[in-house]
């Protein structure tokens, strides 16, 4: 399964030495994401929801188990090879935005492409046209703080996209937004997932988790639920009813 997923955990533990004493955050966790999935991780506050991010990114390791990307087994890699993996492969969007303070908002978007050996006229097109997709082109020379909420979230997305990543992480992307901009945030994961990028969103709020095409439920780091299995053995079973009426087999 690892092997055609883009993302992939298997048996993943995560504990956190605090003191003399561990905290498991991730507790025997496995699922894989596959290439165009639209996902959202739901669960109480401290279930692991960002640290199971922050393993699919590659941000951190985990203490035992396995992180897969593309189908390779990221505990052989070392950390620059790491970096660049993250690079092409995952852009992030996080509830605070992490925007530099000191940047234009074109500048921020350009940041990412900083690493890929592009001339800076053409770093700075692919910038203003992904700002031009997010809907703020006419924002570029803003800094961060002349932004509202939602448009710094947006600029945050337009710098996830702007190195066309296969895969969308957005830690509570809409948390610190009032609904009506959330919706708006949440419609533009929707249509980047449209186009074909794998989106995985962490969420409190179950309007949004609902919208999401899979479903994963996290406690106490573990998964409690993954709607995408309930539709796997759905597909055997339609795969054994098929093999019945079409095939001729004897109903076993
Ligand atoms: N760097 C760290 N050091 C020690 N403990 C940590 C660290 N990061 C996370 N934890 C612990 O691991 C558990 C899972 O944390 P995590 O941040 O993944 O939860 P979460 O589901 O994202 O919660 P929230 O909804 O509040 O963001 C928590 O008990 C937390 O206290
Ligand atoms: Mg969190």
């Amino acid at each position: 399964m690892s092997g055609l997923a883009l993302a992939a955990l298997e048996g993943v533990y995560k504990n956190y030495a605090m003191g003399d004493a561990e905290v498991r955050a991730l507790d025997g966790v496995s699922f894989a994401i596959g290439a165009g999935e639209f996902v959202s991780i739901m669960g109480p506050s401290g279930s692991g929801k960002s640290t199971c991010m922050n393993l699919i990114g590659c941000l951190d390791r985990p203490s035992s188990g396995a992180v897969f990307i593309n189908g390779t087994d990221t505990s052989r890699m070392g950390a620059g090879e790491l970096a660049r993996l993250r690079n092409r492969t995952v852009g992030f969007v996080f509830q605070q935005y992490h925007l530099i303070a000191s940047m234009t908002v074109l500048e921020n978007v350009m940041l990412p492409l900083r690493y890929r050996g592009l001339p800076p006229r053409r770093r700075r097109e692919l910038a203003a046209a992904v700002l031009d997709r997010v809907g703020l082109s006419d924002r570029l020379k803003h800094r961060p703080r002349e932004l509202s909420g939602g448009q710094k979230q947006r600029t945050a997305i337009a710098r996830a996209l702007v190195a066309s990543p296969a895969l969308i992480l957005a830690d509570e992307p809409t948390g610190a937004l009032d609904s009506e901009t959330g919706k708006s945030v949440i419609d533009l994961f929707e249509e980047i997932n449209s186009r074909g990028t794998a989106v995985i969103i962490v969420t409190h709020d179950p309007g949004i988790g609902e919208r999401a095409r899979r479903q994963i439920k996290l406690r106490d780091g573990k998964i409690t639920a993954d709607t995408a299995e309930a539709g796997t053995a759905a597909g055997a079973e339609g795969e054994r009813v098929s093999r019945f009426v079409f095939g001729g087999e004897s109903f076993a």
